[in-house]
């Protein structure tokens, strides 16, 4: 279910919020851009007085200045009747160039706004908002379900390829997303009405202005009181006009300031409201806080790689698990076949099961054993085949089962069998089918056969089960598991060192690199980009001869190493590490 919920928002939202992603992580460079190219004086060497005195020399039509979030500081004037506005070194007063918004990102800012569509295209990016805080929630509980825990987060993952990626990816970003999502909603929700704007109208016009004779802007008392940091705009009153005053906002409120006094009239500090406010669009847009806009933009640029292997996970998923032909109503069914799987490779054997079971005229219901239901009705056989994870727990479609079980209502003639798949070099073999047996048993229910346990997959020993089962129903079954041979990479034996064989418990470890393929791989960083990432402790499958499914091997190495290295102890008639203690430096495995 939670996989669900964090699997669909993404797969019908994916494009859009690629290039929602995209935008926002090129957007979220320009304050780091903006800060970098701005003077900033340190905070208490000019006060808005002295600010203000400094641009007047040089721009005499001053009319307006203005504080940009990044410390850039713009000036607007009017010269011989034209208007203008240039950006000014606040040190000095002097103009440094003229003040141009970029095209590029206005450009760039509309499309992550609105997808250049107005209203909709806002409507949209709100929605894909709020998606997207449903992706990061959904994401953490299922990163902390996979490492065990909260306790656990931070855990290393294991896996490979795009599984890992997404994953070590996910928790990498997911923070930052969380971030931009929430600040996101909360700005489209205002927007549209849906949260109330902090009324943040400014105080009124003040009744009690001098009218004196105008003082020069440097006296100014009122403005020698602010400092240039907190100076957000410094409105000139108009000139040759003694009533009107200079407008002034600050980041702690608005006010104004007589011009021939310098008194500061009607000064109103900003609400809550406003300042929260403030803050909120701070923390979408990185405005003011140019690091935090870069690790957010850092966090924005995973989002296409997450989409990418989020697709790719689902797909695979999907194909391995995917629907069953013929697959009966679980009221209807006779039979019911319930599977655990964390890797899908359980999936496989059950549906040769399903297919043997079909065609021997059973009507079939196959389904995860996290949905497993209340009752079947009409069933009389329950085969549950489930492998075990994690140090002998249950794989994810199964981990729900045992908090199901208790509403469980076995009907009296139901009987059942559990077919455990696991690998015997794991301490906890097949624990977790272990224990669904034990709970079964419990329930008081009766066995159809006594609990089997497959190890690493072996189609042989699947077929034989499949021999026990259809002598006991009375029907033949014939189950031929083909297995789907993983993607390999061939390693080339490199060295190895041999131990223990004089105390007869021969022991080596092999170093492996990817073996040549033709020209472009021949330089050893290249050779290693072959391989998915791994560190020591991951599992290294390792194919022996004769199409037998991999053997797994601790990795002593890591990626870095540059070698992959493991340790195989030979065991009496073992088929892989046999096989692997025959191997001489230079030859090939797939693994
Ligand atoms: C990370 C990891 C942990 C495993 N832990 C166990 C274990 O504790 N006990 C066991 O018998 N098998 C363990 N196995 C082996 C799997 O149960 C076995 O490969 C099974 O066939 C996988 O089936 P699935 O792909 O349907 O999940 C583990 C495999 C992996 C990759």
């Amino acid at each position: 279910m939670l996989r669900k919920f964090h699997s669909l928002p993404g797969l019908l939202a994916g494009l859009f919020l690629m290039v929602l992603s995209v935008t926002g992580a090129v957007l979220a460079l320009a304050p780091a851009l903006e800060r970098a190219s701005a003077v900033i004086p340190a905070s208490g060497e000019v006060s808005i007085a002295e600010l203000a005195d400094r641009i007047v020399a040089h721009y005499p039509g001053t009319e307006q200045i203005v504080r940009e979030p990044s410390g850039k500081v713009i000036v607007y004037y009017s010269r011989d009747g034209q208007a203008g506005a240039d950006l000014v070194n606040p040190v000095t007063g002097e103009g440094t160039a003229p003040y141009e918004p970029s095209a590029f990102f206005s450009w760039i800012k509309d499309l992550h706004r609105a997808f250049m569509l107005d209203d909709a295209g806002r409507a949209l990016a709100g929605v894909l908002a709020v998606l997207m805080v449903l992706l990061c929630l959904s994401g953490i509980l299922l990163i902390a379900r996979r490492t065990g825990g909260w306790k656990n987060i931070l855990r290393p993952l294991s896996g490979s390829g795009g599984k890992r990626i997404h994953a070590e990816l996910a928790r990498f970003a997911v923070l930052g997303l969380l971030l931009s999502a929430l600040t996101g909603s909360y700005m489209s929700a205002q927007r549209f009405d849906l949260l109330a704007e902090a009324p943040d109208t400014g105080p009124r016009f003040p009744a009690d202005v001098s009218g004196g004779q105008p003082s020069p802007v440097g006296t100014l008392k009122a403005l020698g009181n602010f400092d240039l940091g907190e100076l957000r705009e410094l409105v000139f009153p108009y000139p040759g006009d003694p009533q009107d005053v200079y407008s002034l906002s600050t980041s702690g409120g608005s006010g104004f300031v007589d011009q021939a006094t310098g008194e500061l009239l009607q000064f109103q500090p900003r609400s809550d409201g406003s300042i929260l406010q403030h803050w909120i669009i701070r923390l979408h847009t990185g405005e003011g806080l140019w690091w935090l806009g870069l690790i957010l933009g850092a966090a924005a640029m995973t989002v296409p790689v997450l989409s990418v292997t989020g697709a790719t996970i689902w797909w695979q998923r999907r194909r391995s698990s995917g629907q069953l032909p013929d697959n009966a109503d679980p009221a209807q069914a006779d039979t019911v076949i319930l599977v655990g799987s964390e890797g899908n490779t359980t999936w496989g054997f059950a549906r040769e099961l399903h297919s043997s079971l079909n065609k021997a005229g059973f009507r079939v219901h196959c389904s995860e054993m996290n949905a497993l239901a209340e009752r079947y009705p009409h069933a009389s056989m329950l085969f549950v085949l489930t492998s075990t994870y994690g140090d002998g727990d249950a794989p994810a479609s199964a981990r729900r089962f045992m908090a199901r079980i208790g509403d469980f209502r076995a009907e009296k003639n139901l009987r059942y069998a559990v077919l455990g798949f696991g690998d015997r070099q794991f301490p906890s073999y097949c624990q977790f089918a272990l224990e669904v047996d034990a709970v079964l048993a419990r329930k008081g229910m009766n066995r159809l056969l006594a609990i089997e346990l497959i190890d690493r997959c072996s189609a042989a020993q699947f077929s034989e089960w499949g021999n026990r089962v259809g002598e006991v129903i009375g029907t033949p079954l014939f189950l031929n598991y083909c297995a789907l041979q993983p993607a390999t990479v061939k390693l080339e034996l490199v060295e190895r060192a041999d131990y223990g064989i004089a105390v007869q418990a021969p022991t080596s470890i092999f170093r492996f690199k990817p073996a040549e393929q033709g020209g472009w791989l021949t330089a050893s960083p290249r050779r290693f980009k072959a391989l998915p990432p791994f560190e020591a402790g991951d599992l290294l499958g390792v194919i022996p001869p004769h199409g037998q499914p991999p053997r797994f091997y601790s990795l002593a190495s890591s990626a870095n190493d540059e070698i992959v290295e493991i340790c195989v102890r030979k065991q009496a008639g073992g088929l892989c590490s046999g096989y692997l203690h025959d191997l001489k430096p230079g030859d090939c495995i797939d693994g």
